[in-house]
């Protein structure tokens, strides 16, 4: 009986050694696999910005004819919903943690401001776990007339809060930033010089003087834009999820700054009065546009999605692999996704999910992807037919989907549940952007 179970010990043993060894062997090989992807796709990267170039490709499907066909599409939808936002966690942002926090938030500040047009209010939030906290500054403008909570914008910004609007009372952020000294930033620490210098980016005037607030917070306290092994901002309050050599899928940067984007409503509806918390329209561009999308994929209490210039691993399809790449883009920023992502490097058709179906992760709620003609690294066209395809998904639900046939011509806008707009010029968000966006949020508002 000894001899027995000792001998299936060690033929226990044997085995886990063996599939240990296996295992490392295959954990070997991915590795080299994906650093020669690595290696090739930061090797003279070229894009592509000619459409005869776009290779052949195939999407996944949105759902399959089973629930084409059935009866109950809204019931299959949400199962099917639910196993792409699984994937796209799985092999592309990573998982959130699962771990408890808790969020509070208090106003340091309050006072008017756009020259008497905007109630100006500033609250600490503050996002902690056992002993570990992080606080984020959330900047927050009303309109000054308004009696009761508004519908508002909620979106994350590059450089601080006090780059959004000229405002002497906007603290200044401690926070690291990336060098530039053309706003101010030296040794990663903001100055006064920042201030307002991205106003044009954040009408403030024109979103209250609609009837909308709109909030923001640095996104860099959520977490710092570098490759720092996630040893800091919200990843550092959650070690255990960390990407390991095992664990491959856990949380990148843009689905830490996602999940703070969710904190940050947590906060609005806990205490900031001044805004309607069932009405928070979240918004994002460029790697923020991607952010907002996955914010708005994974928490459904955004009531509309706005992505601008997201491009890719935001609204544009990466099979098209036109302008940045999955390779280019896991190369130059190997933090924003998560390990699994990376091999999908000059690979996108063996990836499981595609941009059509984060799109259709909105749905039912309204949602915009917007491009600029001249920003091709963003792919305008691809972003265009994630909105279109994923329309099928809306109009299945009952509601209504991208109004234009085809790509349109540049200062052409579609709003509606599902819309487009293709604004004239460079990767950027200006005045035209938002006059566009606050048309859409309308929807939302009766
Ligand atoms: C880079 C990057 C894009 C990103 C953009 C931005 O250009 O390649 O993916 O959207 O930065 O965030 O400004």
């Amino acid at each position: 009986m000894f001899r027995k179970n000792n001998s299936a010990c060690l033929l226990l043993r044997f085995r886990i050694t063996t599939a240990t060894a296996a295992a490392s062997i295959l954990g070997m090989l991915v590795v080299c696999a994906i650093c020669t992807n690595h290696a090739q796709a930061q090797q003279s990267f070229v894009a592509n910005e000619d459409e005869s170039k776009v290779p052949k490709y195939e999407l996944p499907p949105l759902f399959d004819g089973q629930l084409a066909e059935s009866g109950d599409f809204a019931g299959g939808w949400s199962l099917r919903r639910k196993q792409l936002l699984e994937l796209f966690a799985e092999q592309m942002y990573g998982t959130q943690p699962t771990g408890e926090f808790k969020v509070t938030c208090k106003k340091f500040e309050e006072g008017p401001s756009v020259g008497g047009k905007a109630r100006r209010q500033q609250w600490r939030v503050t996002i902690s776990r056992g002993a570990n906290s992080l606080q984020v500054a959330l900047l927050v403008f009303t309109p000054a007339s308004a009696t009761e909570p508004v519908p508002t914008f909620l979106g994350l910004n590059f450089n601080g809060n006090h780059t959004v609007a000229a405002d002497p009372e906007i603290e200044i952020t401690s926070a690291w930033c990336r060098d530039n000294a053309s706003i101010g930033v030296v040794d990663h620490r903001a100055s006064e010089q920042g201030r307002g210098t991205s106003q044009g980016r954040w009408p403030v005037e024109l979103i209250v003087d609609a009837g909308f607030g709109v909030a923001t917070a640095y996104y860099g306290e959520l977490d710092p834009d570098f490759d720092d092994g996630f040893e800091n901002g919200v990843h550092a309050l959650f070690p255990e999820h960390r990407t390991s050599a095992e664990l491959q899928n856990s949380w990148g940067s843009i689905a830490g700054w996602a999940w703070g984007l969710s904190r940050l409503l947590d906060g609005m509806e806990q205490d900031v009065n001044v805004v309607d918390a069932h009405r928070v329209v979240v918004i994002g561009h460029s790697r923020l546009g991607k952010t907002s999308l996955w914010a708005g994929a994974t928490d459904t209490r955004f009531a509309a999605v706005i992505s601008n210039d997201s491009g890719c691993g935001g609204a544009a399809l990466s099979r098209r692999a036109f302008g940045e790449t999955v390779g280019r883009i896991n190369t130059s920023f190997p933090h924003w996704f998560c390990g699994n992502f990376k091999r999908y490097n000059l690979n996108e058709g063996e990836l499981p999910i595609d941009q059509h179906q984060l799109i259709s992760l909105m749905a039912p709620r309204p949602v915009y992807v917007a491009s600029a003609s001249e920003d091709l690294w963003a792919d305008p066209r691809g972003e265009f037919l994630s909105a279109k395809i994923a329309s099928t998904v809306y109009q299945r639900l009952g509601s209504s989907g991208l109004q234009l046939a085809e790509f349109p011509a540049p200062q052409t806008a579609s709003v509606g549940v599902v819309s487009y707009h293709l604004r004239e010029g460079k990767h950027d968000i200006n005045a035209w952007d938002w006059q566009n966006y606050l048309k859409f949020a309308h929807q939302i508002v009766n």
